[in-house]
Order: structure tokens, then C-alpha cells, then sequence
């Protein structure tokens, strides 16, 4: 079994996701390009799994390790995939889809490499329509995971995790997203609370 882990239509589409005026593909952003985006990724990098061993009270070695034991590895931008279509039995991304410039074109490389009837799990931030849930995440980026930044010289960086989710989509957005996509079935499930998120999909 093929499993693919990240570090898609229809002939008629609805006004709201014509090219022109998609709200996925044009939301704005203050970091606009690839580059951008991979070069703060490039400046977080070498203390990414210190950081997270903070975070995630090391948590997170653990969750890798299995991660990897499960799959192979090979590294490509997930808005053009270096892989056939229909070839994945399943596919997960862990605060992926929040942070790549075009969110709609990296549905539809999911959608493109994964076989029909298997499914897709995209795990991240749920950016919440709850105002106490906002505050909560909010709070807690602000008092928690931005101070633990600052001492790795990273809180600008850490800063943009706000402005990411205020950018990102909610769970129905993701849903429509991925039905739009062409996915058969899309459902957006809150979990932590509401503070993070998983989209499973089935194309
Ligand atoms: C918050 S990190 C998540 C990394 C990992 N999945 C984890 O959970 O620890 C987001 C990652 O997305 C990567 N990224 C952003 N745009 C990308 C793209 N177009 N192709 C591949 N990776 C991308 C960044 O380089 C960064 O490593």
C-alpha cells in the first residue's frame, strides 16, 4: 500500500470559484510568494524540532518516528507533485495546507495523485467561527508559542502563525473547497477543543 505524506472538477462552476474571484486561490496574504514562504520556513527550520520539543513536550519525535517508519520519503513542492496521478492508497498533511501560497492547487495535486475511492487527511489550525476559540488560540500563540520563539530568535517568524490562521479557511470553507475540488466526500472534523483541525476527504 502507497501512503503519501506532505511536509483536482467540474464543468460547472460556481460564481464564487470562477478564477477570477475564488476565495481560495486570491485571500490575501502578507507573504505572497513561494519564495517567501520557503525562506521563512528556511530561517524556522534549524530549530523547528527544538522548538516543537517544547511544544510539544517531545511529543512529536514520537509521532514522526512513526510517520516515517510507516512510508518512504521524497521531497517536493505540493503544488506540482513529482508523481503520477492515481497512485497514492492514502495520503496525510500536517500544517500543510495553511501554509501554501495557493491552497486550492494543493487540493487538487492530492486529488490528482490519490487513486479513486481512497482517502486524504489534512490536519492544521482550525481557524474557528467560535470568538472564544479564536481567543483561546490567539492567547495561546501570543503567551505560549511566540515567547518560546523568541528564544530561538524566531518571534517574527512565529507571529505569522496568527495572520496564517486569520487567512486560512474555515472547516465548511475547506469542505466546499474540496467538494469543489472534485472529492466525493469532505468532512471537516474540530478536534483539541476546536483549536486545531482535520479534513478528511474521499476522492
Ligand atoms: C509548519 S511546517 C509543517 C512541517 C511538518 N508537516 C510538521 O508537521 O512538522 C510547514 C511546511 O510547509 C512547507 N511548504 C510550504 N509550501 C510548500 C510547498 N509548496 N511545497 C512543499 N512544502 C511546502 C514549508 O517548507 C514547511 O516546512
Amino acid at each position: 500500500m502507497s501512503k503519501l505524506q506532505l511536509s483536482p472538477l467540474s464543468l460547472y462552476r460556481p460564481p464564487l470559484f470562477s478564477p477570477e474571484n475564488s476565495i481560495f486561490r486570491h485571500r490575501k496574504s502578507t507573504i505572497k510568494c513561494s519564495n517567501d514562504r520557503q525562506a521563512l520556513f528556511n530561517r524556522i527550520a534549524p530549530v523547528y524540532d527544538n522548538l516543537n520539543d517544547l511544544l510539544s513536550l517531545g511529543q512529536h519525535r514520537v509521532w514522526k518516528r512513526m510517520a516515517v517508519s510507516w512510508s518512504g520519503w521524497k521531497e517536493g513542492d505540493a503544488l506540482n507533485l513529482p508523481f503520477r496521478g492515481d497512485c497514492f492508497d492514502a495520503i496525510t498533511m500536517g500544517y500543510g495546507l495553511r501554509n501554501v501560497i495557493d491552497k486550492e492547487r494543493a487540493m487538487q495535486e492530492i486529488f490528482r495523485v490519490l487513486k479513486p475511492g481512497c482517502k486524504a487527511s489534512m490536519l492544521d489550525f482550525n481557524k474557528s467561527k467560535q470568538p472564544i476559540t479564536g481567543f483561546i488560540q490567539e492567547w495561546m500563540i501570543d503567551n505560549v508559542v511566540v515567547p518560546a520563539a523568541t528564544g530561538y530568535g524566531l518571534a517574527e517568524e512565529y507571529k505569522y502563525l496568527k495572520s496564517s490562521i486569520q487567512q486560512f479557511l474555515t472547516g465548511e470553507e475547506l469542505e466546499q473547497l474540496a467538494h469543489w475540488v472534485g472529492f466525493s466526500d469532505a468532512k471537516f472534523y474540530e478536534i483539541a477543543g476546536g483549536l486545531m483541525g482535520n479534513l478528511v476527504v474521499t476522492r
